[in-house]
Parts: structure tokens; sequence; C-alpha cells
């Protein structure tokens, strides 16, 4: 178990970094197998699914697959609405393929409905949605998650491209906060 510091943060250890290879490849073999002969689009969802994205997509085996990046951030300060506005759009066509929204966490699910939304609007043949990580107590069902790595708790965590206050993504292992 090691322990880090953040800015004002501690955290430790919580998932080795063997835990979400073994997690990503076997998601990457079921995606593979669901989407044979399929037009597939994978969508990293920036900052925080950039790892994700890279250890995921080397082990799909589909021979046509793209991926392609869609930055979205929350309107952080007073705004508590929840809204999150696009940065980033796609330039690749959508229309008729199959996309797979790639998540690195899923925690309140304000960001995952958004961007269906945005996806939904251009008549793709269908969305999937792949994350790293679910947060099932705030999310509660929102809408169908077609693939999830692994749930966790409510715990605030750091690594493998997620972060606190922009620290932390580059740590190879997920790392939970002290309380
Ligand atoms: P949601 O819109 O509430 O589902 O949250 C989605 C985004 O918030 C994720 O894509 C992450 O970037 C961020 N997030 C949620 N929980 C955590 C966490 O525990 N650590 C770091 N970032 C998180
Ligand atoms: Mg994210």
């Amino acid at each position: 178990m090691s322990r880090i510091k953040l800015h004002d943060k501690e955290f430790e250890t919580f998932i080795p970094y063997a835990q979400i290879n073994q997690s990503v490849k076997k998601m990457a073999l079921q995606i593979s197998n669901d989407l044979k002969n399929e037009d597939v689009l994978f969508i990293c969802i920036l900052n925080g699914s950039f790892m994700f994205t890279a250890e995921l997509f080397k082990e799909i085996e589909l021979e046509q697959a793209e991926v392609t990046f869609m930055r979205l951030s929350s309107y952080d300060g007073t705004d508590t609405t929840g809204q999150v506005k696009k940065l980033i759009g796609l330039n690749e066509p959508i229309n008729g393929r199959v996309l797979v929204v790639l998540e690195d966490i899923i925690d309140t699910g304000t960001t995952i409905v958004e961007v269906m939304k945005l996806l939904k609007e251009h008549q793709p043949k269908a969305v999937k949605i792949a994350t790293l990580l679910l947060k099932p107590e705030k999310f509660k069902n929102k809408m169908p998650v077609d693939y999830v790595g692994m749930e966790i708790g409510n715990d605030f965590i750091v690594g493998f491209g997620l972060d606190y206050d922009q620290k932390g993504r580059n740590l190879k292992d997920i790392y939970k906060i002290i309380e």
C-alpha cells in the first residue's frame, strides 16, 4: 500500500494496475465480439479517458476501428445545474455508424447524458457506452451502460488518467482519497 500527496490531500493505493489491465482487456474482448463486422468509431471523452482509451484501443480486434476525441467540461463555480458544455466537437461523420463512447468514470451521469444527447442528434446507427469505472450510488441507472469495467463506492479517486485538480493523471494505479 503506497501513499501519495496531491495538493492538500492524501491518497492511498486502491486499484493496482494489474487489475485495471485485466478489466480493460476483458472489456476490449467483449466489445470486439459484440461489434464484429460493424463500422465502429470509438469516442474518447477528454481529458480523463485518454489513458483508458489508449489501453483499450490497442486491445480492440476490429480491423476497421477508428478513434476520435471529444472534450467537455462541467461549468464549475457558482453554476449548480450540473450542465456541461461542449468544447471540442467531432469532425468525423457519425451518421449511420456504431459509436462507442469511452468514459473514465461515470459519477452522477451528467456528462454521459449530455454526450449521448449531442451524439444522437447526428443519427448514428447505435451508441454504446463503455466506462472503466462506475459509481452506481449517485448514478442510479439514469441510462443503460453497455460496458462497465469496475463498480466502486463514492470515494474520490485519482490515477490512470483521473485527476485531482489536474494532478495525478500520470499515476499507473488508481488511488483513493484518505478522509
Ligand atoms: P459525472 O458527470 O458526474 O458522471 O462525472 C463525470 C466526470 O467527473 C468524470 O468524467 C470525471 O472526469 C469526473 N469525476 C467523477 N468522479 C471522479 C473521481 O472520483 N475522481 C476524479 N474525477 C472524477
Ligand atoms: Mg471524464
